[in-house]
């Protein structure tokens, strides 16, 4: 069994692709005539498509069939592909390939947790599968964070115990998954919103290589604790 393991969330960690969630979401509300800003955006942060057209529905009062749900589920989807289809690699987030490659160098296994559906397309787009060991993402789970799921999963694939493994994640519910997994999290965004995390950056510029090797110490010894 490997003694430390790496999950990284996709959107927010290591893209920006809120902007492109915020975009198709907007299209739809504008079509369902209900008002949603970019602050409304931030509670759609991690949480399932399926959740995410619920709450939209919810601020709008709207009760539909089984049949129109779907119809609009799969109507956002198609106009997020269409902004994904242009992405490429200068979206992928600043430092995020320091920290990849630095991780790859020591052999340190690398998984994606994800609730996104489209992550290997979108992990395609901008050059990073081959970083990856495994990836989980919206397909491979059937409960949604902040269930532990998507990381336990994660750990087991990498063969690594879920107490040797970090997990970096800019959503509430993200840090509460990981926090529930006994893994170390790490929040990247506001460290306020992110208080439940184990540590906090703004970005991954402010995380520095010393850092690194601490936290793959630190996990060691925690691994061996049990
Ligand atoms: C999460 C995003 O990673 O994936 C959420 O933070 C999104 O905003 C969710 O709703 C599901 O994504 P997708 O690509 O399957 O619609
Ligand atoms: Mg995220």
């Amino acid at each position: 069994m490997n003694k430390t393991g790496f999950i990284f969330d996709l959107d927010g960690v290591i893209v920006d692709t809120a902007k492109y969630h915020y975009l198709a979401w907007k299209n739809l509300a504008d079509e369902l005539g209900i008002e949603f800003t970019i602050e409304d955006n931030e509670n759609f942060k991690g949480v399932s498509r399926r959740r995410c057209l619920e709450i939209l529905l919810e601020m709008g009062g709207i009760s539909v069939s089984k049949e129109q749900f779907e119809a609009w589920l799969v109507e956002k989807n198609e106009d997020y592909l269409q902004y994904i289809l242009k992405m490429d690699e200068n979206e992928i987030l600043p430092d995020v390939k320091r920290i990849l490659n630095y991780l790859k160098e020591q052999k340190i296994p690398m998984a994606l947790g994800s609730a996104s559906k489209n992550a290997i397309p979108i992990l395609e787009k901008v050059s990073l599968l081959r970083y990856f060991d495994a990836i989980v993402d919206g397909n491979s789970v059937t409960k949604a964070k902040p269930d532990p799921e998507v990381f336990l999963i994660a750990a087991a694939k990498l063969g690594v115990d879920p107490l040797g493994c970090v997990v970096f994640e800019d959503a509430v519910a993200g840090i509460e998954a990981a926090n529930s997994a006994k893994m170390l999290s790490i929040g990247i965004g506001d460290s306020e919103v992110l208080s439940e995390s184990k540590f906090s950056f703004e970005d991954f510029t402010k995380i520095d290589i010393d850092f690194l090797n601490r936290l793959v110490l630190s996990l060691q010894e925690r691994n061996n604790k049990g």
